[in-house]
């Protein structure tokens, strides 16, 4: 690869949040799709019929291709450990999707096999690369606020996820909130303890797969500062995804994004805007062609991921210590 032929790409995972990723890099002027594989050969077909790249039969034949530079994994989360370990081995930078596993052990098995290989390997936590999310934590990195001392994270999903999608997904907590521990982390530093509870109130169905609908952590900072979340898998306005962060100077808040930003004033009622934003790929769809460029920046000018392997790890462990803590009603070091 170099900083003047856009970087190559094999896309491993073509279904809903893969499609879209591929769709990102086909239209990125510094990368390429050059494969993609599915091992629903329906859908890599279709996406390779849409965008024009070679339809890989297996993994190998991608990771085996030498022009190929780079491998974007967004298969589900029961594969990627293996597919991170084997592009790794065949020399590819990595971007993968979250979670890198549910399994804490399975991931630091995995970071003893590849480390040594020194892998320049990403984990797509997106909202870090939003671009309101972004310049709020420059602000603060910046001073604005001083001493950071409150975070409240606001994140409900509009609808609940496909039908059969919570059973193999790892729960609220490492499958969803996962995205807000790592932001958590993000913004003030390392996680020192973790306290949370969880509810089933909207739909009975996820409560018999085992896991929950809502919920909500508090995280103390080792720094000292709490970090609120609160989650739900219903929400009838759009995707509410909000940041307020508190300290010594001040507040900074970043908000909802709307279509329009026309508001209706009248006799009956003021303030009357659009909904807000729905779903996951329309309101942080910037933030998904923000992560794909810094990814290719780190390539092509050797530079560190700002989501690395150590961030997908502690968000995990803070998502195992939420899970342990509701489970036993204690306030839970991450472990
Ligand atoms: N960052 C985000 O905002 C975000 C949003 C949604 C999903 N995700 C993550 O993306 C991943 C995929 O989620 P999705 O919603 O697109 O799931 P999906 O089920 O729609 O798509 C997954 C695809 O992977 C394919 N697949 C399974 N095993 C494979 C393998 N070994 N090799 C190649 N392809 C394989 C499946 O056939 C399917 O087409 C999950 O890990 C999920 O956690 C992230």
């Amino acid at each position: 690869m170099s900083a003047t032929h856009p970087l190559a790409f094999a896309l491993f995972g073509c279904g809903r949040i893969g499609r879209m990723h591929g769709r990102n890099i086909a239209r990125n002027s510094r990368a390429r799709l050059a494969a993609c594989h599915d091992v629903n050969g329906h859908a890599a077909i279709e996406l390779g019929a849409e965008l024009g790249c070679r339809v890989a039969k297996t993994a190998d034949e991608a990771l085996g291709d030498a022009s190929i530079d780079a491998v974007f994994i967004a298969s589900t989360t029961d594969t990627h450990a293996e597919l991170i370990e084997r592009s790794v081995k065949a020399g590819k930078a990595v971007l993968c999707e979250k979670p890198i596993d549910l399994d804490l052990g399975r991931v630091d098995a995995l970071w003893r096999t590849i480390a040594p290989l020194d892998p320049l390997l990403m984990i797509a936590f997106n909202r870090r690369f939003d671009p309101s999310f972004a310049a709020l934590k420059a602000r603060i990195d910046s001073g604005e606020i001083g001493k950071v001392e409150i975070v409240v994270m606001t994140s409900r999903d509009p609808a609940l996820p496909p039908p059969g999608f919570i059973t193999g997904s790892g729960g609220l907590f490492r499958d969803f909130m996962i995205h807000d521990f790592d932001m958590a982390r993000h913004l003030v530093g390392d996680i020192a303890e973790v306290t949370a509870v969880g509810a089933n109130l909207i739909d009975p169905s996820i409560g018999e797969a085992g896991d929950i609908d809502t919920a909500m952590a508090v995280l103390r900072a080792a720094s000292g500062a709490l970090v609120h979340v609160n989650a739900s898998r219903r929400c009838v306005y759009g995707y509410d995804q909000r940041l307020e962060v508190f300290g010594e100077k001040g507040m900074l808040q970043a908000g909802n994004l709307r279509p329009t930003t026309v508001e209706s004033w009248g006799a009956g009622g003021t303030h009357a805007a659009d909904r807000v934003l729905g779903g996951f790929m329309q309101r942080y769809d910037a933030a998904y062609k923000a992560e794909l460029d810094h990814f290719v920046d780190c390539v092509v000018k050797g530079t560190k991921p700002s989501s690395d392997f150590a961030a997908g790890r502690e968000a995990l462990r803070i998502a195992d210590a939420a899970a342990h803590s509701m489970a036993t009603g204690r306030a839970v070091r991450p472990g």
